[in-house]
């Protein structure tokens, strides 16, 4: 069960926090934001006929993938999308796009015209400039989940790297410090443009960066206005 941060917990001074959500661990984080997004979904599609959802990639949301097959969201209506991409070949193991195949693509009925992933292997440029055109028919997504790096990154926009600094819609990215270097990502403005904005943030990886989060660092993460942070405990910094 989610412990909705009071104002005892400093935690609740991110800086762009909407909502700070404490999990006693993954699983817990995991099936709480899987419900947020069904019900999302069920208000996106009542109120405009569609729900525009951006995925994370990463380790992290695995298991909330995992769980979203067991809730009822209506599929047909569901446009996906992703926040980043890494320039890998199709199919790569590596590529977030395979690992939503695995947790979620690949238990779901959903029309692949429906499925809108960044085409990666054309290189950072050539994806980048792809996926803004695709973008473009999009007036607002309507929820975008995200992660967080050990250095505070989020989706491919790390910090000091001219990437995160960009207006453009899809941004190419390289000299990333995560492996691989060549990426593509959302920017910043259509990441913080969205209806709504989760983070899933878990594990003692993390807590250094949230840490510099709280003293007022402007990391990547901290810079998507008005999210809505879903943290396990394992991931707060020392009290
Ligand atoms: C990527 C991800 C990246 C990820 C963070 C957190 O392509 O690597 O999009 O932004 O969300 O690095 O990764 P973990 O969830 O594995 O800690």
């Amino acid at each position: 069960m989610a412990l909705r941060i009071g104002a005892a917990m400093h935690i609740e001074n991110l800086p762009n926090a909407k909502a700070v959500y404490i999990h006693e661990n993954i699983d817990d984080l995991s099936l709480t934001v899987a419900e947020r997004i069904a019900a999302s979904a069920a208000q996106a599609i009542g109120a405009r006929g569609v729900f525009h959802l951006v995925l994370a990639g990463g380790e992290t949301p695995r298991r909330c993938y995992d769980k979203l097959h067991n809730l009822a969201i209506d599929w047909a209506h569901v446009r996906l999308y992703l926040g980043d991409e890494r320039c890998l070949p199709r199919g790569d193991a590596q590529r977030n796009d395979t690992m939503i195949r695995d947790t979620l693509l690949n238990r779901i009925n959903i029309p692949a015209g429906n499925l809108h992933f960044i085409p990666a292997e054309l290189g950072p440029r050539a994806a980048a400039i792809n996926y803004a055109s695709l973008l473009r028919g999009v007036a607002q997504l309507d929820l975008v989940l995200l992660g967080m790096g050990e250095d505070g990154h989020t989706a491919s926009l790390f910090p000091g790297n001219p990437a995160t600094e960009s207006g453009e819609v899809a941004v190419p990215v390289f000299n990333a410090p995560k492996p691989p270097a060549e990426r593509v990502t959302l920017g910043l403005s259509i990441l913080s443009g969205a209806r709504q904005k989760i983070f899933l943030v878990a594990g003692a990886g993390k807590r250094s960066a949230l840490k510099l989060i709280l003293e007022g660092a402007s990391l990547p993460a901290a810079r998507v206005g008005a999210a809505e942070w879903h943290l396990d405990r394992a991931a707060l910094p020392d009290q």
